[in-house]
């Protein structure tokens, strides 16, 4: 039946299920989506939370009494279905103002009202409960080398992310950054295009703790890489505070298809990664129902995002009880990485004195083929 339930720790983005179509070349072919009827929607269809950027949920201009009256009604809907917020982020890319970007634009007056901006929202984000707040850079970058210099670029980011650190302990708020990497669009280069070079980014922050990475699927794929090995190593460090869930087919510009419809091999290898590894925070879906949709086919493409979720959950734990496959994976060696490559009395002498027959060890097969086959048996549903 694969019926989503809170405790499966789904979320949307407000701007997914509301965003309205518009591309480089086309207007908008769906009418706004309120936010309250966005939260009774998603309870219906079984997610547990909803996220927003603060201009998806209070449109920008508003006066505060306006403010107050979304505010409300958008809290009362999430009393009414119990919907909870985990994550809110900032829209610092649709205002002409952040063509530049924002925490790195050349101008200093936009880059104290991006980071204005922020803190205004961060108020809003700890009094909804959220505990994530993320942080997309999409419009700090350039498409030309000498107009931005890059490792001062790096200098106001570590600013910026200091001040909000800052901020947040002031205020003790139980919120953390999660940094989202993206390589290109909508600049030509983003800043932090990979997760690695998000990872080392937060190294050189004043409280590396209170940051780590909220990686989607599509964007590491868009740099043709392995989003599962990226997940992973972000797993390693401990910086796996979010993330973003979608579909892309290979290097092109940003799919962000439902969870699934994309490359699915990748999206069983990250399910039975997130599933193994203990991953408790939200599973949350940030894809963009494509143009062809009316209102109902945006929530058929939701309900989907969870159902292939929960179908892989499935499919992965079925892998990994097959016996098969635990066979395979003895073949595979597998195990025998987690064996710690000097043994725990030994030194450096014992190794030196160690003999290796290279002919016979050359010659030894790995058998991951099999292993791989009896993975997309599980998923083709033939085992
Ligand atoms: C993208 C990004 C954005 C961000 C979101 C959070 O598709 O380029 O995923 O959707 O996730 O704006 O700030
Ligand atoms: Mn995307
Ligand atoms: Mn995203
Ligand atoms: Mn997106």
């Amino acid at each position: 039946n694969y019926q989503p339930a809170p405790e499966d720790k789904f979320s949307f983005g407000l701007w997914t299920v509301g965003w309205r179509g518009v591309n480089t070349f086309g207007e908008p072919v769906r009418p706004p989506l309120d936010g309250a009827e966005a939260v009774y929607r998603l309870a219906e269809l079984g997610a547990y939370g909803i996220t927003f950027h603060d201009d998806d949920l209070i449109p920008p201009g508003s006066g505060a009494a306006a403010r107050d009256a979304v505010v409300g009604r958008f809290r009362r809907a999430l009393e009414d279905t119990g919907l909870t917020v985990p994550m809110v982020t900032t829209n610092l890319f649709a205002h002409p103002v952040f063509r530049d970007g924002g925490f790195t634009s050349n101008s200093r007056d936009v880059r104290r009202y991006a980071i204005r901006k922020v803190l205004r929202n961060i108020d809003l984000a700890a009094e909804l409960g959220a505990r994530t707040y993320v942080c997309w850079g999409g419009q700090d970058g350039a498409e030309s080398e000498a107009a931005k210099d890059h490792r001062t670029a790096l200098d106001r980011l570590r600013e910026a992310f200091d001040i909000l650190c800052g901020y947040v302990r002031e205020r003790g708020y139980d919120l953390r950054f999660a940094i989202e990497p993206k390589p290109n669009e909508p600049r030509g280069d983003i800043l932090l295009p990979t997760v690695g070079h998000a990872l080392a980014f937060i190294g050189e922050l004043a409280h590396p703790e209170m940051v780590g990475l909220n990686p989607e699927v599509g964007h590491e794929q868009m740099a043709g890489l392995n989003f599962a090995h990226g997940v992973a190593q972000a797993l390693w460090h401990g910086k796996l505070f979010h993330i973003d869930l979608n579909g892309q087919r290979g290097v092109k510009y940003d799919q962000d298809l439902r969870f699934g419809a994309g490359d699915v091999k990748e999206a069983f290898f990250l399910v039975d990664l997130l599933e193994r590894a203990g991953y408790d925070g939200p599973r949350h879906f940030d894809f963009k129902p494509p143009r062809t949709e009316d209102m109902d086919g945006v929530w058929t493409s939701a309900a989907a995002c969870m159902r292939n979720y929960l179908v892989l959950r499935e499919k992965a734990a079925a892998f990994r009880a097959d016996p098969e496959v635990a066979e395979a994976l003895a073949a595979a060696r597998v195990a025998e990485l987690a064996e710690p490559t000097l043994g725990p009395k030994e030194t450096l002498a014992d190794l030196m004195a160690e003999e290796i027959d290279l002919d016979e060890v050359g010659r030894r097969g790995y058998h991951f083929e099999r292993l791989d086959q009896l993975a997309l048996d599980h998923l083709f549903g033939v085992r």
